[in-house]
């Protein structure tokens, strides 16, 4: 049984990736290429959580890459901003073989590293890409069309889920359309002033 991981321990993007990296808290270990850690800026305003990589992001060892990934670059430009202005990430950061879901062992897993990254990009609005990181990140078990477009608080953050861009490739039409509208919602949480911090009492 492995120690479990304190997300709150590293102290940069940096040492979170290196411990990730050798990752074998659960069976995805054995049949991954490269751990598929997270992409953009450090700093970023904006953060993206999908599912999991798919069979490019295990060769590339990036996120979103693939035909999703496209679509979702798309969609981040079309808000006028581009893949290094956002951070991107996922809920799992190793291939599920054969591209199937993710089980609630390796969600539970790899959520330290996910936590982590959350804490230290501190972005001020969250983007849900899809049921598995929509269901993980509020805790609900709405399903994503129920939620979808919607500001909904996360900590000092805005989280928008919306739908997985995989969905919106399988089903096009209304899909694309309601994944735009979802991307103008974040941005426009993105733009409103940052309320006030309260004096400490
Ligand atoms: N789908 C995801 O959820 N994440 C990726 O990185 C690629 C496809």
């Amino acid at each position: 049984m492995q120690l479990d991981l304190d997300p709150h321990s590293f102290a940069s993007l940096a040492d979170v990736e290196r411990e990730a990296s050798t990752c074998t808290r659960c069976g995805l270990a054995d049949t991954r290429t490269r751990v598929v850690f997270g992409v953009g800026d450090p700093g970023a305003d904006l953060m993206f959580v999908g599912e999991g990589p798919g069979e490019q992001e295990d060769r590339q060892g990036e996120p979103f890459v693939g035909r999703a990934g496209q679509l979702l670059t798309r969609l981040i430009e079309g808000i006028g901003l581009t893949r290094d202005d956002v951070y991107i990430a996922n809920v799992v950061k190793c291939r599920p073989p054969g591209n199937r879901d993710p089980n609630p062992a390796e969600i539970e897993a790899c959520r330290p590293y996910l936590e982590a990254q959350l804490r230290l990009v501190a972005p001020r609005v969250v983007v849900t890409l899809g049921n598995f990181a929509t269901k993980l990140l509020l805790d609900t078990k709405q399903g994503i069309t129920k939620v979808r477009g919607r500001e909904f608080p996360f900590g000092v953050a805005v989280l928008v889920p919306t739908l997985h861009p995989s969905a919106v490739l399988r089903s096009g039409g209304t899909t694309l359309a309601q994944a735009r509208a979802d991307f103008v919602v974040a941005r426009r949480a993105l733009t409103r002033p940052v309320p006030p911090v309260p004096p400490e009492a």
